[in-house]
């Protein structure tokens, strides 16, 4: 084991979910199917180097830099984390780790920082899974087990494996499909959605007001619950038709259905959360009434936190500017909005 040491650095992206994914049982397992884009400008960049550790007694041995900075909390996650996994990569435990990540997008962006990063560890892991033991080296083994270890990490993570489209959550719509783990689905989808626009737009910069997990629990006492879980399934079905007929309308019907719900079961769970701001509602209605005026097919989803993703297909944009520059940058805080788009996965560098 002396000579045991090496790096891997991989690049991997962020996504938005259509159909969302908003509550979970056992260990990260979700109570729906969900599916999204990954994004292409939103990455994380880790860099994990590993050497033999001389003696170890089932701890884990990690230095975390985020962003160029020691951070305590996000190194006890890391440590948690590969902690949890121990059962499906063992040899975690015998290696020293020196992980340093940094993100090409603002914190509290209201991009999903935990969907990038965990996906660029668990990608890392598996890459070193593979160089020492050469037990990967079938791509679709490599991406099978990324994408469940990405889930351990943080749920939505386990899409972000994939180019472009990403089904997570066993459905009998689609053959192949799990619960443990994300499938790719840029051959389910329609050119259109390949290079699909997504403008993100800042409406508050603040913190957010309840954590993922937080959220997730919320819905196991939300008296909604169960209409919600056969609803996704439903809009599922539907969603998968729009892609892979290139339907924008219906595409977009179903994003911004899905925002709302999201958000509306935060508003009736107990506590009850209001995770927009004033000005989400003036994007919306700006959207909808730009929508009605000029017949073109721009949409809106919404994460769990204020700021507006603005979906639009690429042969529309020139015809957005003036729109995006009058009526919505002006709403945006300091006018920043984060122009991205359905892109290429993650890759090793
Ligand atoms: O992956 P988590 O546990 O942070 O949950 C993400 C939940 C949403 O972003 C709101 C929806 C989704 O499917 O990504």
């Amino acid at each position: 084991t002396d000579k045991v040491k090496g790096k891997v650095t991989w690049s991997s992206p962020s996504n938005l979910a259509i159909i969302k994914y908003w509550g979970k049982h056992g260990i990260q397992l979700p109570n729906n199917p969900s599916i999204s884009f990954t994004l292409t400008n939103a990455v994380s960049k880790t860099t994990v180097e590993y050497s033999a550790r001389e003696t170890y007694d089932g701890s884990i041995d990690v230095n975390f830099i985020f962003d160029g900075f020691e951070n305590d909390a996000f190194k006890d996650r890391i440590k948690k984390y590969l902690n949890s996994i121990k059962a499906y990569v063992p040899f975690v435990e015998q290696l020293h780790f020196n992980i340093t990540s940094e993100n090409t997008f603002p914190h509290s962006s209201g991009i999903a920082s935990s969907a990038s990063a965990m996906s660029a560890i668990a990608l890392s892991i598996c890459s070193i899974e593979d160089e020492l033991f050469k037990s990967l080296s079938d791509i679709n083994d490599f991406e099978r087990k990324a994408s469940m270890l990405a889930r351990l990490g943080s749920g939505s993570a386990s899409r972000s494996i994939f180019d472009s489209w990403a089904l997570w959550g066993k459905t009998g719509d689609v053959e192949g499909s799990s619960d443990e783990y994300a499938i790719g689905m840029k051959d389910h989808v329609h050119p259109i959605f390949h290079n699909l626009h997504d403008d993100i737009c800042i409406l508050s910069a603040d913190e957010k007001s309840v954590s993922s997990s937080a959220g997730h629990a919320l819905m196991d006492t939300n008296p909604y619950a169960p209409t919600r879980y056969d609803e996704a399934k439903r809009q599922l079905f539907y969603l998968l038709e729009a892609l892979k007929q290139g339907n924008f309308e219906r595409f977009g019907a179903i994003a911004e259905q899905e925002a709302m719900s999201l958000h509306a079961l935060m508003m009736v769970s107990n506590p009850s959360y209001i995770l927009m701001v004033p000005n989400t509602l003036a994007v919306i209605k700006k959207i909808r009434d730009f929508r009605k005026e000029s017949g073109l097919p721009v949409y809106f989803s919404l994460d769990a936190g204020p700021n507006i993703h603005l979906l639009y297909p690429d042969h529309i944009a020139d015809q957005l500017i003036d729109f995006i520059e009058n009526e919505i940058r002006p709403l945006c805080v300091n006018g920043i909005i984060i122009s991205d788009k359905v892109g290429p996965g993650p890759e090793q560098l």
